[in-house]
């Protein structure tokens, strides 16, 4: 094969495989996509799930109740002081990881820890004032049970000088935690007390720190056959759904919250499962927004979450038991029976009969509503914050006399911010990764051109050398005619010339 005939292959072939990669640049894209964005050991998505490369923010805001010497004046409202934010630097890791052979993963979830003093509004040696969790909870766990252990845990109360309200530092509230008479007496009769819950102390966040003991077991979907499934719940403590909620609402549904599958649309709400509500919780399209350049689609919290079945008919599984009104979810089956409601801080979006029961609320979505902002191509979480509050029942009970006499109300104790956002260095790769498509495109137009060109530079020469060839030999074509003209006039005129000369010395010499 000559030059020539090289070139015009390797043209052809340029052009070829141009032509294909901008035809298939879809294809390719999502195949490199789904290789990446699947759980696998060498996925690139699965170092950052297996341990969050940056720290998630906790901030926690705690109530101080300043009037609870007031509690038995008629037409009492505690008087509520936000404190905080207390903020913690939170790492996040995936432990026991199991991968299974039915495409799932099976793992636990530990978090530590770190108070960040610099950006808290005060110190975790700051005394709070609450309701007494641990009593209320007693109290309210024991309220079918027979007279007689009714009675008895009327008469531990007082002896052990239980109040309505107790006073302990953030610290202790949080993650240390302080000892109670009753739950001694709980660990030491668990027959009796019939309790689940059996710590020697009591906290929020008790032994969570460092630990991966608290938040169960979960079975998720390594998306392996099938992108869109790609982090999906499918068994939380082995089981299919929740014990916490009866029919649908115990549902297992949606992602854990770290991954969630590519090609997210507006019109699909997202469904997250909440180890801390024991259930799905639902986030339906808000808005689109940008996060360090990168534009996403902002998921917020659905009415639906606190919903009694009044917004939604499908959300009547939610009371599990009576229902209270629209804006608070009963996770007490979710909490060893004690009386814990969540909802949105400072009752955002509630019926408005919880917050005129207190004073100090002032809700305010900026600040308090739960939202995900996700890149819809990749489904890579951009901005993420969920926020919810802890509220504890406080009831009239006839048969336990520390309660004889208090108001119904339901008492926030605190509320909680777990945020994070993706780091300028993971944007970058994001966006590396969005820019593939146009990327790809340019390289196959690139392709596509150069194929052009090796086309031109194995034709256009030859056509030149052959026009100029041809132009050339008709050039010489015409001094040869000329020159064999001239040639001819010069022989038919030379010899009359010659003659009329007339003989040279040298034609002499020679004739
Ligand atoms: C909380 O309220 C109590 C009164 O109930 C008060 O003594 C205490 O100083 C308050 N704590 C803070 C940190 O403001
Ligand atoms: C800090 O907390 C106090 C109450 O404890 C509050 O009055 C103040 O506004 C808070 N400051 C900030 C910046 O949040
Ligand atoms: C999880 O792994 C840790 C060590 O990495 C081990 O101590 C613990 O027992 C394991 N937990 C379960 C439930 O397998
Ligand atoms: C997959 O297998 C694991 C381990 O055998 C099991 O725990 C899990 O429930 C299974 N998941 C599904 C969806 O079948
Ligand atoms: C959580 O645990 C880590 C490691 O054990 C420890 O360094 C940190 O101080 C703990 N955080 C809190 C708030 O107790
Ligand atoms: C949940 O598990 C039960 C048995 O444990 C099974 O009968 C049921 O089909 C499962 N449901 C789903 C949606 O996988
Ligand atoms: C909350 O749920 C528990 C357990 O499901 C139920 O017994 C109780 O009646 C409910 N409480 C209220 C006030 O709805
Ligand atoms: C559900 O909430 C609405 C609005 O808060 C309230 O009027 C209604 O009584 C509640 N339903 C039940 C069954 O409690």
């Amino acid at each position: 094969m000559d030059r020539h005939s090289i070139l015009m292959w390797v043209a052809l072939l340029l052009a070829l495989v141009g032509t294909l990669l901008t035809l298939s640049g879809d294809v390719i894209f999502n195949f490199i996509m789904a290789k990446e964005l699947r759980l696998t050991p060498t996925s690139a998505v699965y170092s950052v799930w297996q341990k969050t490369p940056m720290p998630l923010t906790v901030e926690l805001y705690f109530f101080n109740w300043t009037n609870p010497d007031e509690l038995m004046n008629e037409g009492f409202r505690p008087n509520l002081i936000e404190m905080g934010p207390y903020r913690f630097k939170e790492f996040l890791e995936k432990t026991n990881v199991t991968w299974n052979t039915n495409r799932t993963i099976t793992f636990r979830r530990l978090r530590r820890w770190y108070f960040d003093g610099e950006n808290s509004n005060g110190t975790l040696d700051d005394s709070v004032t609450t309701l007494n969790p641990v009593a209320l909870s007693a109290a309210y766990v024991s309220r079918f049970r027979s007279s007689f252990i009714q009675y008895t845990l009327s008469s531990t109360l007082l002896m052990t000088g239980q109040k309505v309200w107790v006073t302990r530092t953030v610290r202790e509230f949080m993650f240390d935690g302080y000892s109670d008479p009753l739950l001694t007496v709980a660990t030491k009769f668990p027959h009796v007390t019939q309790s689940r819950f059996t710590a020697d102390k009591f906290a929020w966040f008790y032994k969570r720190n460092d630990s991966s003991e608290h938040e169960g077991v979960f079975n998720v979907d390594t998306g392996e056959e099938d992108t869109s499934t790609i982090g999906v719940l499918r068994a939380w403590n082995f089981k299919n759904r929740s014990d916490s909620f009866e029919a649908n609402c115990g549902e297992i549904k949606g992602s854990v919250g770290d991954l969630f599958p590519p090609g997210q649309k507006k019109d699909k709400p997202l469904q997250m499962f909440s180890a801390d509500f024991c259930k799905s919780i639902q986030f339906d399209y808000s808005e689109e927004t940008e996060v360090l350049g990168i534009p996403g689609y902002v998921y917020a919290g659905s009415k639906s979450i606190m919903d009694n079945g009044t917004a939604d008919p499908d959300t009547w599984c939610n009371c599990g038991g009576e229902c209270v009104p629209q804006g608070v979810l009963n996770i007490s089956a979710c909490r060893y029976g004690a009386p814990g409601f969540v909802s949105y801080p400072h009752f955002l979006d509630a019926d408005p009969i919880f917050s005129q029961k207190i004073k100090g609320m002032s809700p305010n979505p900026e600040k308090h509503r739960m939202y995900v902002t996700l890149e819809p191509t990749t489904g890579i979480p951009l901005d993420v914050a969920g926020r919810f509050q802890i509220n504890l029942l406080l009831q009239p009970s006839r048969s336990i006399s520390l309660y004889n006499d208090v108001p119904t109300v339901l008492f926030p104790i605190m509320w909680f911010e777990e945020s994070v956002r993706i780091t300028p260095e993971l944007a970058g790769k994001l966006k590396l990764l969005l820019a593939l498509p146009a990327i790809g495109l340019f390289f196959s137009v690139g392709l596509i051109l150069l194929g052009l060109v090796v086309l031109a530079v194995a034709t256009v020469p030859r056509a030149l050398r052959n026009m100029q060839w041809r132009l050339l030999r008709h050039r010489k074509e015409k001094v040869a005619t000329r020159r064999r003209y001239q040639v001819s006039f010069l022989n038919e005129n030379s010899r009359p010339l010659v003659a009329a000369a007339g003989p040279t010395h040298e034609d002499a010499d020679v004739k």
